[in-house]
Parts: structure tokens; sequence; C-alpha cells
């Protein structure tokens, strides 16, 4: 038993979040920004987990945390999603061992992009081959949606699926992942607001509007199924500006959810000023991150104005790499 570090991709959401939660589609691609997860045995029974981003670590032993670096009520509640993924792996080892787990990431927290479900994938896959435990990428899925309820509530899938099988995808909850042909590129920037949010009260939000207003949420549902079912053709073809006009409808429909908010609005608009094909929030909204389609000779402008707005901008491209072993 000895130590190996997995990683796995970050997301964006091109179509359809906050949909795919009951029961339409959605687009999602996975982005060259990896969380990395380093595990290995320890000489006694505990599990020490550290978060760099987040800056907290802390020891877990039979049902008690001790809090070693940060806030503990917040150590307590953002580790407890890697606490559950060891566990699971654990579970499967069936045999009680220490592990030091460390995680590091150059995914943006609670912004969108999926960061808590590509740690909560590589911890997975780390810990497996540490411990020996063959799993297939289906289950270290299974592992990664577990410790997803945890964060999030009600998640739909669509983060852990993606962070674990990478590509781009169609997802919907009753028929699962398809993965889709992209030939072409599809160039991005991508925004942070540095708006920190919680996907978990965004999601309830947007409940809480659908029980109130079944009859005008219910068509906005049937109107983000057709933009997803036309940007997989859009998608196809290659056709950039259809898929940034199709991004745009379908930021209006998050816009009427109550989803977007003033630092949002402000990078999207200056996207779109700055030439973007077409521009939305991306994710769960209320802050976090916003992504916008350029053509190749536009992006460095868009980049730009989206940077000048006061964002931490940057260029994604997609990548075909889920979840994967780095070294063991
Ligand atoms: C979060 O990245 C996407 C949401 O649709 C929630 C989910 O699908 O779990 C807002």
């Amino acid at each position: 038993m000895g130590v190996a570090v997995a990683s796995a991709p970050a997301k964006v959401i091109l179509f359809g979040e906050h949909f795919v939660v009951y029961g339409e589609p959605a687009i999602v691609m996975a982005i060259d920004k990896r969380a990395y997860a380093k595990v290995e045995a320890r000489q006694d029974k505990r599990l020490f987990i550290h978060s760099q981003n987040l800056d907290l670590s802390a020891f877990f032993e039979n049902g008690n945390v001790k809090v070693e670096k940060g806030d503990p009520r917040e150590a307590k509640i953002k580790l407890e999603p890697i606490r559950c993924a060891v566990e699971k792996v654990l579970g499967k080892a069936g045999e009680k061992v220490g592990l030091n787990v460390e995680v590091t990431s150059t995914v943006p927290v609670a912004a969108g992009l999926g960061s808590s479900a590509a740690v909560a994938s590589a911890v997975a896959a780390a810990c497996g081959a540490v411990l020996n435990v063959k799993m297939s990428k289906e289950e270290v899925f299974r592992i990664a949606f577990e410790a997803e309820k945890i964060m999030h509530g009600t998640p739909s899938g669509v983060d852990p699926a993606i962070s674990t099988f990478g590509g781009t995808m169609l997802f919907q909850l009753d028929t699962g992942f398809k993965p889709l042909e992209v030939k072409a590129e599809v160039p991005l920037v991508v925004g942070n607001t540095g708006v920190e949010r919680s996907t978990r009260v965004q999601v309830a939000k947007v409940r809480g509007l659908r029980d109130k207003y079944p009859q005008v949420v219910e068509p906005m549902m049937r109107a983000a199924r057709e933009i997803v079912l036309q940007a997989m053709e859009a998608l196809k073809r290659g056709d950039l500006e259809t898929i940034g006009e199709l991004m745009n409808i379908n930021h209006a429909l998050l816009y009427g959810l109550g989803v977007s908010d003033e630092s949002l609005e402000w990078l999207i608009n200056a996207a779109r000023k700055a030439g973007a094909l077409g521009a939305k929030l991306t994710g769960a909204g209320g802050g976090g991150c916003m992504i916008a389609l350029a053509t190749k000779e536009r992006l460095e402008k868009v980049l730009e104005a989206v940077q000048r707005a006061g964002a931490n901008a940057f260029v994604a491209r997609k990548t075909d790499e889920g979840v994967r072993l780095e070294s063991s």
C-alpha cells in the first residue's frame, strides 16, 4: 500500500442547467482545469484530509472530527463530501486503513465549474489505487455522486458524471449520459464573478418558483429542451453562430428563473459588447461563472473585455479525459 495521485476535470454546462434537475436534457463539457487528490496510507487508523484550496484540514476517527486548520464549522461541512468518498472506497476494500488525503485544484471553488465533483472523483480514484480496489469509472461516478448529494442536496448527477467520464455529454436524468461528438473547436471564455454561492440554495430557489408558477415555468422547461436539441445539431455541424444565439436564449430563461445576478449580467454584457457570439451563466448561477463563445479571431478581445469588467477569466478548452490516475 503506497501513494497514489489521481485527477479529474472541471466542467462547463453549455446548455440546460437547472432544467436538468427536472428531467430535461443538458449539454456539458469537461474542460482543461483539473482537481488533484494525493492519497497515502497512514501507520494509524485515522483519516487526515487537507484541502489546499479551501485551506482546511481535519482528522476523522470513529465519528469524531478534530479540525487542524480553518474554521471548525466550515471544515466539518466542506470536508464531509471528501470523507464520504473515502469511506465508500474503504467500505469496498473491507478493511480499516488510515489515510492521508491531500486535495489541490486549479478549479475555482463554488463557482459553477463542478470543483466539488472533480475533487470527489479524484479522491475516489486515488483511494481505490492505494487500497487496491479495482473500480470502473461507473463506480467512481457513483461514489462521487453520493459525495455530491451531501454538498448540494438534490443534484442531478451531471457534475460527477462529466468529471468522471470527461468529453462532451448529453445528460438526462432518465436516460443518463450519452457522449456527444463535437468536431468543432468550441472557443470559450470563462469569467468568474468571484461571488461564491451555493448550488443548493439556487436549486431550491428554482424549485420554489416552479411550485409557485407551474404554468409559467413548464413552458420554460419545454423551451430549454428544444434549445438543447437544436444545440446538439449545431454542435455536430460546428455552427458557432447558432450555438451562440441559443446560449443567449438559454441565459434569458435562466434569468427568468431568478438565478442570474448583477455580477453575472455585468460580465455577460461585457462579453457580448466585445463581440461574443453568445454568453450565459454556467452552473447554478447566483454568482459563480459565466461563459462566452467567440470565434478564434475574437476570443482574445472577449477575454480582455471580461477581465476588464472585473472577472478572473481564462480561455477554456474541452478535454476528453475524465478521471485518471496520475501515479501510483
Ligand atoms: C450545477 O452545476 C447544475 C445544476 O443544474 C444542479 C444540478 O444539475 O445538479 C444547477
